[in-house]
């Protein structure tokens, strides 16, 4: 393909160079003459093992080679992938100069094109960016409308410095997100022989996942160096410990607890949390990032209780209320804190949860709901359709089948149902639908 890059910096000379040894012609654009006039002779502007060999061969090939001028980019290529800077400003916000200056240069040279350019934006920016901004701006300085006379996608970019040659080679996914199919169909071509799967997306979601991934990451190094300096502290090799711990393939390096839905809770989490944060008193040692999980879990009941105080509604029903499905359980469940939140706001609450009702809990968790939770026993209902049909708000705690089948089939189109769990299938739903964070 004829394949235009803007911004010669480590993404766009890395990407330049593997297409263009890819067999593709490509046109690499820059500001920088310095950066331009290195590449014309044959060298890469940026440090990294095997670029400037690269670099040599493809140029020596004639099939990369640079200018700053973007009609003659934009006229000779179908394709454009944008990889110019996009830094953080003072306060932290990005500063989108060069993301703006090349849709605008862009739009002006696709004024003059008469063939079909699909423009794919690769730098990292925040969601909305290449709809709201690029394209307004392509539209505007081009005269041509999105979809008719040209694509519109965003490609988040995943190579690392030092490495990138070889992360170029072996990304963990390509994730596209497009304007139309015929946009993913442009780009499919150039990155299908890659050893990964080619994902198409929504435009914004392939924005967010760049930034939910880079997060992830610095999670993971903040959360392996925290339990380093609590094993240090306790006389242990953090190392060790947190080998094993990537040894657990089925809850730690997993997709495991990795779906956005309700809070943490049970007898487990929140007590060996609280543990492990007094140790960390104990021992003097700093733990930031533990420290803030339980009161961000405390948001999310909130975030829940928000949405049905929000809606003026009184009779609402709760669907759930052990910590999770299957379970009688009801330590620390946080559908437990948030009926005692609605409760506590005059709501006419009533619950059922198959699992804990009166007649049939024993022992142990009969007394716990006695002595503990008498004002959430009175609100049980054993007939979970009654409560539903009772409800104006029906909040689903717990994605037990059975539950889910009993909202899926009574719940009215009056009713609105807010679901903390991520119901899988809700095309039978006739209640209007509120998402936890989804
Ligand atoms: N560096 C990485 O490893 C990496 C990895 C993934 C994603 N990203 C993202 O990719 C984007 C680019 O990062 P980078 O590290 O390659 O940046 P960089 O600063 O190394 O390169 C940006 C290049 O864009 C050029 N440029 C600026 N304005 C221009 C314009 N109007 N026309 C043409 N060229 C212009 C600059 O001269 C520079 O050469 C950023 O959004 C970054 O967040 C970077």
């Amino acid at each position: 393909m004829r394949i235009a890059i803007f911004g010669m910096g480590y993404v766009g000379a890395v990407s330049a160079a593997c297409l263009a040894r890819d067999g593709h012609s490509v046109i690499g654009v820059d500001i920088d003459p310095h950066k331009l006039d290195l590449l014309r002779r044959g060298h890469s502007p940026i440090v990294e093992e095997g670029i400037q060999e690269l670099t040599r061969e493809v140029v020596d090939a004639g099939r990369l080679t640079v200018t700053d001028d973007v009609a003659q980019a934009i006229s000779q290529t179908d394709i454009s992938f944008i990889c110019v800077g996009t830094p953080s400003r003072k306060n932290g916000s990005q500063d989108l100069v060069a993301v703006d200056k090349v849709a605008e240069q862009i739009g002006q040279a696709l004024a003059g094109v008469d063939h079909y350019h699909t423009v794919v934006l690769r730098s990292t920016v925040k969601p909305g960016t290449t709809l709201e901004r690029m394209k307004p701006l392509l539209e505007s300085h081009s005269g041509k409308t999105l979809g008719q006379e040209f694509g519109l996608a965003f490609q988040p970019e995943f190579l690392r410095e030092g490495s990138s040659i070889k992360d170029y080679d072996n990304p963990p996914f390509t994730v596209v997100g497009g304007d139309s199919a015929r946009t993913l169909d442009q780009v499919r071509p150039i990155f299908e022989h890659l050893p990964c799967d080619f994902v198409g997306t929504e435009i914004g979601t392939a924005e967010m996942v760049k930034y939910a991934c880079n997060a992830f990451h610095a999670l993971k190094i903040v959360f392996a160096n925290e339990i380093g300096r609590l094993s240090q502290s306790l006389g242990l090799d953090s190392r060790d410990v947190m080998h094993l711990v990537t040894l657990d393939r089925q809850l730690n390096i997993s997709p495991a607890y990795l779906r956005p839905g309700f809070a943490f809770g049970g007898s487990c989490l929140p007590k060996d949390l609280r543990a492990l944060l007094h140790m960390s008193k104990e021992l003097d040692t700093d733990v930031p990032t533990l420290g803030s999980l339980i009161p961000s879990n405390h948001l999310q009941v909130d975030h829940a209780a928000n949405f049905v105080l929000e809606t003026g509604k009184r009779r609402i029903g709760l669907v759930g209320l052990s910590f999770k499905s299957g379970t009688d359980d009801m330590r620390e469940s946080p559908l437990v804190e948030l009926a005692e939140r609605l409760i506590g706001k005059g709501l006419e609450l009533k619950i059922h949860d198959p699992n804990v009702q009166l007649s049939r809990v024993i022992g142990a968790n009969r007394r716990y709901i006695e002595e503990t939770l008498p004002h959430l026993a009175s609100q049980l209902m054993e007939d979970c359709r009654a409560m539903i049909e009772a409800s104006e708000v029906i909040v689903v705690g717990l994605s037990d089948a059975a539950l889910v089948e009993q909202v899926i089939s009574h719940a009215r189109e009056d009713q609105l149902v807010i679901d903390l769990v991520g119901l899988k299938d809700r095309t039978a739903l006739k209640a209007r639908y509120q998402g936890l964070c989804w």
